[in-house]
C-alpha cells in the first residue's frame, strides 16, 4: 500500500473510534430516529454513492465523526439486504492531511467498473474529482494512485465543481457534475470517460438561472430522462429530452419534495437490480447538544406515470 493509502488507514481509525466511543450515548437518546438511516453517532448529511453488489445494497453518507455538526466531511457507509433493516460499517473514505481531499470527502456516487466498485466524489480544496476502489465487497477502500482524476476546471467563471452522478452509456462513462456560472446560474456540466481515469470535457448538461446546482442526478425514467438539482433551495427536478450531450426540460421545473429545505435536499439515486429508481434525501433535524444529528429520507422510488408525470412512493 502507498504512503496516502497507509496514513488514510491510520485517519480512519481515529475517526472509527471517535464514533464508536460516543455510539452508545446516541443510542440511549429516546429522542434518535430509528426507522430512518442515520449515523451511529455525531453528524450525517447528504446521502451518498447507493449501489447494489453481490446482494447487498450499500449506502453511503456524509459524516462528521467527531461532532454533531458539519464539518471534517467523510463517508460513512451502512449496508442492508432490505433497504429497511441497516447494519453500520466502518467509516469508509476520509480526507488525508496535505492531500488532494484535505478539507473534506464530499459527495459523490458509486459504480461497477469492470466489476470493480468504484466510488468518484469530490476532494476539496480546492475541489477536484477523485476515485476510490474496493477489492472486499466495499468494506475497504483505495484511494487511486491516478487522483485528482479531474484537477481543473473547464473555465475559470464556475462556482462551484462537486458531487459526481456518473452513468453508463453506449460504453462511456458519463459523468454530471454540480456547478453554476459567476453572475449567470446555476449549471450542471457533462463530462465522459472510458476508464474513470481520463475525462473530456463535454459542455453544461443543463443551465439555469438557480444558484448552485448540488449534487445533480440525472437519469432516464420510461422514455424521458430526469434532471434533478439541490440549488441552495428546495430540491426540483425536470423531466425531458436528453440528446447531444444536452438536456431539454420538457416539463417544468417542479419541487421533488413540498417540505422545506430542511426536510429534503442534497438527494441520491440508483438504479436496483429490479430496475427500481430508488431515492433518498437528507432530513436535517436532531435537537441541539444531542449525540447525533441529521437522518436520511426513507427509500423512495420514482417512475415515470402513464400521464408523463413523476411518480414518487415509499419503498
Ligand atoms: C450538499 C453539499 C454538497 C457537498 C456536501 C458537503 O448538501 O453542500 O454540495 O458535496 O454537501 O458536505
Amino acid at each position: 500500500m502507498d504512503e496516502l493509502n497507509t496514513e488514510h488507514r491510520r485517519v480512519l481509525e481515529r475517526a472509527d473510534a471517535s464514533v464508536a466511543a460516543a455510539a452508545e450515548r446516541a443510542a440511549a437518546d429516546p429522542r434518535r430516529p430509528i426507522y430512518h438511516l442515520t449515523s451511529a453517532a455525531y453528524w450525517i448529511n447528504d446521502p451518498n454513492g447507493p449501489v447494489h453488489f453481490d446482494g447487498e445494497y450499500h449506502l453511503f453518507f456524509q459524516h462528521n465523526p467527531f461532532a454533531s455538526d458539519w464539518g471534517r466531511m467523510c463517508w460513512g457507509h451502512a449496508v442492508s439486504e432490505d433497504l429497511v433493516y441497516w447494519e453500520h460499517l466502518p467509516i469508509a473514505l476520509a480526507p488525508n492531511p496535505g492531500s488532494y481531499d484535505k478539507d473534506g470527502i464530499f459527495s459523490g456516487c458509486c459504480v461497477i467498473h469492470e466489476g470493480i466498485p468504484t466510488i468518484l466524489y469530490t476532494g476539496v480544496s480546492p475541489e477536484c474529482q477523485c476515485l476510490a476502489t474496493s477489492e472486499d465487497r466495499l468494506r475497504s477502500w483505495i484511494k487511486h494512485p491516478a487522483n485528482p482524476v479531474i484537477g481543473t476546471r473547464p473555465r475559470a467563471d464556475l462556482e462551484g465543481f462537486r458531487d459526481p452522478f456518473c452513468w453508463r452509456d453506449r460504453g462511456f462513462w458519463y459523468m454530471a457534475l454540480g456547478s453554476g456560472i459567476r453572475e449567470d446560474g446555476g449549471c450542471v456540466l457533462l463530462y465522459r470517460s472510458a476508464d474513470l481515469c481520463e475525462w473530456s470535457y463535454l459542455g453544461p448538461l443543463f443551465q439555469g438561472t438557480t444558484g448552485v446546482m448540488e449534487c445533480p442526478n440525472f437519469f432516464s425514467l420510461g422514455d424521458r430522462w430526469l434532471l434533478c438539482v439541490s440549488p441552495f433551495a428546495q430540491v426540483s427536478y425536470a423531466i425531458g429530452e436528453y440528446g447531444e450531450h444536452r438536456f431539454q426540460p420538457r416539463s417544468g421545473w417542479r419541487l421533488m419534495d413540498l417540505g422545506r429545505r430542511e426536510d429534503f435536499y442534497a438527494p441520491n439515486s440508483m438504479l436496483d437490480p429490479r430496475g427500481r429508481r430508488i431515492l433518498w434525501g437528507w432530513v436535517q433535524v436532531g435537537p441541539p447538544g444531542a449525540f447525533w444529528k441529521g437522518v436520511l429520507t426513507l427509500p423512495r422510488v420514482l417512475s415515470l406515470r402513464a400521464d408523463g408525470q413523476l411518480g414518487i412512493e415509499p419503498l
